[in-house]
């Protein structure tokens, strides 16, 4: 069975744990213990109002013709001042448990992008761009208006970030890759291969957090991309479709051949 221990101590692959994640980083990390943060935690966002912000996350980033269910899920119904200040709360930790010259990247949305730059400057992180995630011209269409159809991937590091530290390729400043619904198993799901192209910031086999990992999307795509991987998520179905997700990948089959067969789904998760 893995263990955040196991991870840290590079003995397991990945892992999954269930809990509130600024709980877990204050009682399970030490300082400088891991090499990237890559996470998508909830916008707060889904409206313009305070009321709309406090509505379910189904009613908020579901469209109605969305027929699949997927459960809704946690903290998401902060105002923006609430949200920069529980932003600055975590991101802090984050600064003390990532190694020296770390990448940080945070998935965010164009109502929440400027308090997220400003949350993570807050705490302390050197702030580096912005890597937009283009959803393509299929997604939120608006007649006589501009498509809402790109998210955003804030980005810096904990200090100074050495060029070679990843053997010095040029990574692309833009991801474009369609929510495969298919393989969407959060209401606010990234795709796997936008994914893979975020986790290469952090250096191979280092170890990539996510404190907000949802369906573990990030978790299959560090496994691919031979990163080591600890998510935290707070709802345990989601924590459940995380594990499986990742361990069916590791295996090869997807999540509905691996649900159809024997392996054993639920547990600690590396191998
Ligand atoms: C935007 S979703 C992440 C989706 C994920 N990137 C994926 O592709 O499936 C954010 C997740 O963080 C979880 N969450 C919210 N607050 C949390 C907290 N304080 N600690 C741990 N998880 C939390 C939510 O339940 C939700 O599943």
């Amino acid at each position: 069975v893995s263990s955040i221990a196991g991870v840290l101590a590079k003995v397991d692959p990945w892992h999954v744990e269930q809990g509130e994640s600024l709980r877990l980083i204050l009682d399970a990390l030490p300082d400088e213990c891991v090499d990237g943060l890559i996470t998508d935690g909830p916008y707060s966002s889904g409206g313009q109002f305070r009321g709309d912000r406090v509505q379910a996350t189904g009613d908020k980033y579901v469209l109605g013709r969305v027929k699949l269910v997927r459960p809704d899920f946690a903290g998401d119904t902060r105002d923006q001042r609430s949200f920069q200040l529980w932003c600055v709360l975590w991101l802090t930790e984050c600064l003390r448990i990532l190694r020296p010259g770390s990448p940080i990247c945070l998935f965010t949305d164009w109502r929440q992008i400027a308090c997220t730059i400003d949350a993570l400057q807050a705490a302390g992180f050197i702030y580096r761009g912005i890597v937009p995630w283009d959803k393509t011209e299929g997604c939120r269409p608006q007649a006589g208006r501009f498509a809402s159809q790109c998210e955003y991937v804030v980005w810096g590091s904990a200090g100074e970030m050495p060029a070679d530290r990843i053997s010095g390729r040029c990574l692309p400043g833009i991801t474009r890759h369609f929510p495969n619904p298919r393989d969407k198993w959060h209401q606010t799901g990234k795709p796997v291969p936008t994914m893979e192209g975020i986790v290469e910031i952090v250096e191979p086999d280092g170890i990539v957090l996510d404190l907000f990992c949802g369906s573990g999307s990030t978790g299959v795509a560090a496994r691919r991309r031979g990163r080591r991987f600890l998510g935290f998520g707070l709802v345990p179905e989601y924590v459940t479709i995380s594990r499986d997700r990742i361990a069916a990948d590791k295996q090869l089959l997807t999540l509905p051949a691996a649900r159809a067969g024997q392996t054993p789904l639920f547990g600690g998760g590396a191998g």
